[in-house]
This record gives C-alpha cells, sequence and structure tokens, in this order.
C-alpha cells in the first residue's frame, strides 16, 4: 500500500473508532494512539527521508491534511460528548412542578410582642419615640433616684433579685426615666419604654416572678394632670374601643405626686359588675402620676419649671384582658396550643 493510501486508511479508521468512542475518557486515549509520538502517522512521517523533494512535499502536505481532518473528528466527538452529558443531567433532574408543594411551617408573633407593636404605633402617633434600658440595672436607678432610698418601706413592696448590694433585676421600667432623664440634660422629654422586669414574687394565675411593663415619660413645661388624663382616655379607647371608660383612684408611688391607680370599664360586663371585675364595674391597667419634684431634681431638671407624668402600665394586664387569658403564666410556658390562638 502507498503512503498516500495507508493515510486514507488511517482516516478511515480513526473516524470509525472515533465514532465508537463512549466518554471523554476514551476519546483522550484515541487521540493519543492517531496522533501521539507512536502513531501510525510518526511511522509513515519517518518513511520520508528516502524520497525526493517532490515526494516530500506532496507526503508532508497530505500528512498534514490527514492530522487536521482527525483532529477534526476528536474535536467534534468532544463537543458531542460533553452536550449528551449536560443533556443527561437535565434529564436526570429534570423535576415535576405538579406535584404537591411541601408546606413551610408558619410561625407568628407572641401575644405579648402583639400588644407591645400596637401599644407603640398608639403611642407613636402621640409624638412618642421607644426608649431602652437595661433588665439588671443599678440600685440608684431603679429605687435611689426614683424617691426610694435604702430602707424606705415601699422597697417591701418590690423586693427582687439582687446581683449584689448596688446592682439588681429592675422591678419596674421606671428606672428607664432616670436614665431618659439623665440623657436628655434638660430638655424636653416624651417616651414610652417596654421590657421586662423582675418581682421576688410566687407565681400563680395573676402573679408572675417575671413579666412586662410599658414607662410611659413625659417632661416639659407645661404638663399637667389632664394632659395625663387625655393621653390615657386615648390609649385606652384605641387599645379598646371607643366605648370604655376610664377612672382614676387616688394611690401611692414614691416617685409620683399626687399618684393614681387607672381602672378601664369592665369589657366583660362593661360596668355591671361580674366576677372578672371583682362586682366592681372596673379593671385596673396601670399605675401613673405627675412626676416627684425629687425625681425632676435629682435628674438636673428644675422641679420649678418643668413639669411631667409618668405612667406604667401591665403588659401581660393589657394581653389578658384583651384575649380573656384567664391566667398569667400561660404567655411563658410555652404551649404551642396557646400559642396558636394568636396567628
Ligand atoms: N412603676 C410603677 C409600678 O411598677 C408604675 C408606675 C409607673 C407608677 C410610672 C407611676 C408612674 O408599680
Amino acid at each position: 500500500m502507498s503512503n498516500i493510501d495507508q493515510l486514507t486508511q488511517l482516516i478511515e479508521d480513526a473516524k470509525k473508532a472515533i465514532d465508537e468512542v463512549k466518554s471523554i475518557h476514551e476519546l483522550n486515549e484515541t487521540k493519543a494512539w492517531y496522533l501521539g509520538k507512536k502513531s501510525p502517522l510518526q511511522a509513515i512521517m519517518k518513511t520520508m527521508k528516502d524520497l525526493s523533494i517532490e515526494e516530500k512535499k506532496e507526503l508532508g502536505q497530505k500528512v498534514n491534511e490527514c492530522r487536521d481532518q482527525i483532529n477534526k473528528l476528536i474535536d467534534d466527538k468532544r463537543v458531542a460528548l460533553e452536550e449528551a452529558k449536560i443533556l443527561e443531567k437535565l434529564n436526570s433532574e429534570k423535576i415535576d412542578v405538579t406535584l404537591p408543594g411541601k408546606k413551610v411551617a408558619r410561625g407568628s408573633y407572641h401575644p405579648l410582642t402583639q400588644i407591645i407593636m400596637e401599644v407603640e404605633s398608639i403611642f407613636k402617633g402621640m409624638g412618642y419615640t421607644v426608649a431602652e434600658g437595661p433588665e439588671v440595672e443599678l440600685d440608684v436607678f431603679n429605687f435611689e433616684m426614683l424617691n426610694v432610698p435604702k430602707g424606705h418601706p415601699a422597697r417591701d413592696m418590690q423586693d427582687t433579685f439582687y446581683i449584689n448590694e448596688s446592682i439588681l433585676l429592675r422591678t419596674q421600667t421606671s428606672p428607664v426615666q432616670v436614665r431618659t432623664l439623665l440623657e436628655s440634660k434638660g430638655a424636653p422629654v416624651k417616651i414610652l419604654c417596654p421590657g421586662k422586669v423582675y418581682r421576688r414574687d410566687d407565681d400563680d394565675a395573676t402573679h408572675s416572678h417575671q413579666f412586662m411593663q410599658f414607662e410611659g415619660l413625659v417632661v416639659d413645661k407645661h404638663i399637667t394632670m389632664s394632659d395625663l388624663k387625655g393621653t390615657l382616655k386615648l390609649f385606652v379607647n384605641k387599645m379598646f374601643g371607643e366605648d370604655f371608660q376610664i377612672r382614676f383612684r387616688p394611690s401611692f408611688f414614691p416617685f409620683t405626686e399626687p399618684s393614681v391607680e387607672v381602672d378601664v370599664s369592665c369589657f366583660k360586663c362593661e360596668g355591671k359588675g361580674c366576677p372578672m371585675c371583682k362586682q366592681t364595674g372596673w379593671i385596673e391597667i396601670l399605675g401613673a402620676g405627675m412626676v416627684h419634684p425629687n425625681v425632676l431634681k435629682a435628674s438636673g431638671y428644675d422641679p420649678k419649671l418643668y413639669r411631667g407624668f409618668a405612667f406604667g402600665i401591665g403588659i401581660e394586664r393589657v394581653a389578658m384582658l384583651r384575649h380573656g387569658i384567664d391566667d398569667i403564666r400561660h404567655f411563658y410556658t410555652d404551649d404551642i396550643r396557646f400559642l396558636q390562638q394568636f396567628e
């Protein structure tokens, strides 16, 4: 067989071999066989030295053509193999969009969080900003600067968990009053502060050693008790409904003077008297009063120029009234059947 015929045959063979190749790995091996150092092409090249110049030129050209053709066959096959692989992957990963979807479990806000968001939005609407304070608090802020010195009998009602002599778990959100006044350095103040508070109490249906309060504080030059009354009336009507009445009862807090306790008309009997309101027609929801001059003074405000009102709302109380919940412990025992009712 002449060299030229051999080359034609070689292309034929390569074509067949490449056709049968099933993988990239096999293709690489086939390439090495037909175009590598020990390939038939090289053997044909070696016969060149015995040929005339004319023949050398002709054969060289044919060898190059042959190599180019085999290379092209291999490249085409490589593309085909890769495409086939992608296609196979696409087919194997095909999803059935008609299958029913998996339901993602949906959570919801805790009922207390829902109340907090609602109350915040009511007071923000009246121009309040939301403040925060630490739950681990200094005795000075929780008691002393609120006009409750060491040994004051009012401390008995608010016994708490002490970290040491001067640090405790706050018993009320009122220390945020002091913190805010100190930070505001004599400027008018209008804040609302929700947060957890602690007391050394035995837990029962209406008591918890940890519960939540809203503190409100407004300090400016012309604040009067009627501002407090109007503010609380508006809050109660927005929170519970336009038909609800409020009533102020004289009370005592060391950091307000005068002090009041505020009741709303019973939502269950609408004031007629029932077990819920202990036959009084009223339910207590908060304590409030005009900021005591000593508190203003201690925080750098001149009580002759500035006045203010403050109030403390029990958040659980509001939530219990709102939803008719009969036991405060429900909020903290994480029973999913309880929580799911507030989705
Ligand atoms: N801090 C008081 C309490 O926990 C409530 C209160 C707040 C009273 C602000 C008056 C003014 O009982």
